[in-house]
């Protein structure tokens, strides 16, 4: 991590819905997401996103360091083993090449499947989530349930894309996310409330795109 810059603003955004409530689709469309020409580091077990893709650390690893050596924007996905361990020096690796000075995209997808404990986060994970900011990392997490990702994870995404929940999620949701039983219900697959800080909750329809792999 070098050149801290304390007045970049935390744009951390969590998807929440469930499976084929549209995650991977509202992130790939964000708009906030240049597709190219930037550094983005994906942790994307399930392929969802166009990268190139690596499925081994080490492989992972000297890709990154090729790519920081040619200075130009990358997007590079790490879709081997999702286990807390390996997730844990991913995010090592990440903190390592944040840089104040430029933005670095970061995308972890099915969060869940890589927390330990809901009261708080991973220790790297923690050093990302928590100061990663200042030093120009922009964090676009994905999962199925609010209630079972780490609440240090919850509480740094300031913005929220709220999808549709099934069965008992949607009033554990709603309870979250402070929205009402009633609200969560009436979202449609691709439809959410986006909830950012000091705003009201907006509903937002996407349209399904194909993304390229
Ligand atoms: N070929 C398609 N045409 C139209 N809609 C599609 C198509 N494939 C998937 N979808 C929509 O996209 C949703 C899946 O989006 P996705 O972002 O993969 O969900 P998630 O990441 O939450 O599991 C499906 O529920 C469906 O509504
Ligand atoms: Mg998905």
């Amino acid at each position: 991590m070098r050149n801290p810059d304390t007045s970049l603003p935390n744009l951390n955004t969590l998807y929440l819905a469930c499976s084929g409530g549209g995650k991977s689709q509202a992130l790939f469309q964000n708009k906030l997401i240049p597709r190219s020409k930037v550094r983005h580091v994906l942790w994307d077990p399930d392929e969802d996103h166009p990268a190139r893709r690596f499925y081994t650390l080490p492989s992972f690893k000297k890709a990154l360091v090729e790519e920081l050596k040619r200075g130009r924007g990358f997007r590079l996905a790490y879709s081997g083993d999702a286990d807390v361990k390996t997730f844990e020096i991913w995010c090592q690796m990440v903190i390592s090449i944040l840089d104040g000075a430029k933005p670095t995209y970061v995308t972890i997808e099915e969060l869940a499947t890589v927390t330990e404990t809901v009261s708080r986060a991973t220790k790297y994970f923690g050093i990302l989530l928590n100061r990663g900011r200042k030093y120009g990392a922009q964090i676009h997490l994905t999962t199925q349930r609010g209630t079972e990702i780490s609440k240090t994870a919850y509480n740094q995404c300031p913005t929220k894309w709220v999808g549709i929940q099934e069965g008992a999620d949607v009033d554990r949701m709603a309870k979250l996310c402070a929205l009402t039983p009633g609200q969560i219900k009436e979202l449609t697959p691709l439809e959410y409330w986006l909830k950012q800080s000091g705003k009201e909750p907006e509903r937002v329809q996407l349209e399904y795109k194909k993304i390229p792999r």
